[in-house]
């Protein structure tokens, strides 16, 4: 038994940000930010919030699939750039779309979460618990954004992306890997609220997204891989047999060079960070809906979904569309 993607539904801010006006922020340039991450444009919030983005997201994702709120059985966010700390951004979702019979929590692994809610989305319908679920990607990162940091800056857009899964027989998820290793936490980092009661204070650090971009580069162009190679070997499926490499849109370079080092040719590798950026945990739903949305995804299609994020973690995910 697996689970099948039935429908996938996405949602950006209005507010579209170009290189030109980041220059206006911090010493960069289009060029730059073109040649070395591919990305010319991204969605900033204006007002829009994980929890809005997330629920507009998952109405597409229901109404792609002919579902019915009340039909859905969990609701899974991957966000690390929540509004709250409680209620999650899952059971904002849950009320905003009207899925009264759901259960809801949110789950963070960065820009792999994504991937982490589907695969734990895989393991309820696996073991039984649950028939299906809606699963989002969401995160506007704008607000723990350095502004003033041009190494970072120039990289992250805000939006949303969700999918809609169902039990099913055969075909749907065939492989599945994630990794994590805690050991590379100061690679990517941001603080949370620091601690502070009546009895202690701690000073406050500055609470905003910290990256050493070389060694996030590096990780990436060298594990995701082997991470593929993995997740395809647990599937039976050769490199040659996949007809599309969804993966987490960070930066054009890492994706060019992931496809040298699995040896598969470029075309076969989709990309949207040129007009969103990098949006984390929404990167690899929201690349999906606009695949499907263009008819680009076709029954029987083999895919792999592959990301990597802060923790630092990495995921793959093959499946037949
Ligand atoms: N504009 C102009 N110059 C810049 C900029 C900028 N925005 N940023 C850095 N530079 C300069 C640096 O200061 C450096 O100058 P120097 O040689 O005089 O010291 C030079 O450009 C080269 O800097 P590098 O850091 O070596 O540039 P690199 O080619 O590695 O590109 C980048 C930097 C784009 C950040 C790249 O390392 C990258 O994409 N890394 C991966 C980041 C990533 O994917 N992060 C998200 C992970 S997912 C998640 O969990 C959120």
């Amino acid at each position: 038994m697996s689970i099948r993607i039935l429908g996938t539904g996405s949602a950006l801010p209005e507010r579209a940000v170009t290189n030109e006006e980041i220059t206006e922020l911090v010493d960069t340039s289009d060029e730059w930010i073109r040649e070395r991450t591919g990305i010319a444009g991204r969605h900033i919030s204006t007002g829009e919030t994980v929890a809005s983005l997330a629920s507009r997201a998952c109405v597409l994702a229901l109404e792609n699939a002919r579902k019915s709120a009340d039909e859905v059985e969990l609701i899974l966010v991957a966000t690390c750039s929540p509004e709250n700390v409680a209620p999650c951004a899952a059971c904002q979702v849950q009320k905003e779309i009207g899925a009264g019979n759901a259960a809801a929590f949110d789950l963070n692994a960065a820009c792999a979460g994504f991937l982490f809610a589907l695969h734990t989305a895989w393991a309820y319908v696996e073991s039984g618990i649950y028939r299906n679920a809606l699963i989002a990607g969401s995160e506007v990162l704008s607000k723990i954004v350095d502004w003033e940091d041009r190494g970072t800056c120039i990289l992250f857009g805000d939006g949303a992306g969700a999918v809609y899964v169902e039990k099913c027989g055969d075909g749907g998820i065939l492989g599945f890997v994630q990794h994590s290793d805690g050991n590379k936490g100061d690679v990517l980092s941001c603080v949370g609220r620091t601690l502070e009661n009546p009895f202690f204070r701690r000073i406050s650090e500055k609470n905003y997204l910290k990256m050493d971009g070389r060694e996030i580069f590096s990780f990436a162009v060298r594990q995701i891989p082997k991470t593929i190679e993995e997740a395809l070997e647990k599937a039976g499926i050769a490199v040659g047999d996949v007809e599309l490499f969804v993966l987490h849109q960070a930066n054009r370079r890492i994706i060019e060079g992931i496809s040298k080092r699995l040896g598969a040719d470029e075309v076969h590798f989709p990309t949207n960070l040129e007009r969103v950026g990098n949006t984390s945990s929404a990167s690899i739903p929201l690349l999906l809906d606009e695949l499907n949305r263009k008819g680009e995804l076709k029954p029987g299609m083999r895919l792999v979904l592959s990301g990597f994020g802060a923790g630092l973690t990495c995921g793959a995910c093959v499946l037949e569309w």
